[in-house]
């Protein structure tokens, strides 16, 4: 059994963050940051994450011709909720009136969409109907605008897709490193819980003050070592359990983290860049939203060819990876 995607969904936040704008309050410059990631402009929001989940969702489900109370289950990825407790999803589900759904979220930090299509297939094979996967993300929030190798990075996005099952196939092949849980974090603002300190003491120096609550750290080369590898084999495990390989993917649709990251792996596959899609200088790391932004504007542009082959592929902090390959 496979899925269909019956509609997606975007929100952008119109503030526009330039380079030139982190020139005012960083020593970076315009060139830096094009060079070594692609990025030129990000989006930027106060608003909270749970208002611009809501807006994706809203947008999905007038794409898809459906109402709130079609959907039976909602997955929500973040990993900046606006609550503890209760979930983004459950907060969604009242904000939209999906009283028929049942609601959770999901913690895989920028692979999360993909973990949430994996979970969803599988829900759709136990008998749900129509799955609303919501993933939204606040970046701002977490930034710390100080520090330069990560705040150029990352932006503010959500994005959605309703899925249900269908005749094709879908693979996916999903991997986790908690060895590499200190190379890239945000701690909770609760108290005095421990560093995780494990495999590399090294990492936990690369951080001036890990004890600072609430903000992102990460060990870019460490994480970017990763990603090229993780990228890769996760497409081509998802292609083998599919009964394919990656030359025949039609299209890629990768986590959008660094232009470099994206062509590094496209090489080692020995795939051409074009087929990947990349919205990176615009929107820049909007963690788990990248892939379904970037899907909802594949889709508006009439790129999602029913029979085509779609691939997949996120990582991130945790550290964890996902690929899935399937037919549209
Ligand atoms: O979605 C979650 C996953 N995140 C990622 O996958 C990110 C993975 N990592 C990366 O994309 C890259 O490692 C970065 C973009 C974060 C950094 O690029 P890099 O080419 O790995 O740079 P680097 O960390 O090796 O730093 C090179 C130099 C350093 O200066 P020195 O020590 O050589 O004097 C940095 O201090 O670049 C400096 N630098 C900057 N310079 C100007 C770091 N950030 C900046 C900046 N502007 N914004």
């Amino acid at each position: 059994m496979g899925l269909k995607i019956l509609g997606t969904g975007l929100y952008l936040p119109e503030k526009v963050v330039t380079n030139e704008d982190y020139t005012k309050i960083v020593e970076t410059s315009d060139e830096w940051i094009v060079k070594r990631t692609g990025m030129k402009e990000r989006r930027i929001t106060g608003e909270p994450t749970w208002v611009m989940a809501k807006k994706a969702a809203e947008n999905a489900l007038e794409n898809a011709g459906l109402s709130p109370l079609d959907i039976d289950l909602i997955l929500c990825t973040t990993v900046t909720s606006d609550y503890i407790t209760p979930s983004l999803a459950c907060i969604v589900q009242g904000a939209i009136g999906a009283k028929n759904a049942v609601a959770f979220d999901i913690n895989a930090a920028c692979a999360a969409f993909v973990y949430a299509l994996d979970m969803a297939h599988m829900y759709l094979a136990n008998g749900y109907k129509r799955i609303l996967i919501i993933s939204a993300e606040a970046l701002s929030k977490i930034t710390d605008y100080t520090d330069r190798s990560t705040c150029v990075l990352f932006g503010d996005a959500a994005g959605a897709c309703i899925v249900t099952s269908s005749e094709k196939k879908f693979a996916s092949a999903l991997g986790t490193d908690g060895t590499g849980a200190n190379t890239l974090f945000a701690r909770r603002p609760l108290n005095d819980i421990p560093f995780v300190e494990q495999a590399d003491p090294q990492s936990v120096d690369h951080f001036p003050d890990v004890n600072r609550p609430g903000v992102l750290y990460m060990n870019g080369r460490e994480v970017y070592k990763f990603a090229v590898s993780a990228m890769s084999h996760a497409l081509k495990d998802a292609c083998e359990k599919f009964g394919t390989s990656p030359e025949e993917l039609d299209l890629i649709v990768p986590h959008q983290a660094n232009l470099r990251i994206i062509q590094s792996a496209a090489k080692e596959l020995g795939l051409p860049l074009e087929r990947f899609f990349v919205n990176i200088d615009k929107y820049g790391n909007t963690s788990s939203a990248c892939i379904p932004v970037g899907l909802a504007q594949l889709d508006a542009a009439g790129k999602l060819i029913p029979g085509k082959k779609i691939g997949l592929v996120g990582f991130g902090a945790g550290l964890v990876y996902g690929g899935c390959v399937f037919e549209l």
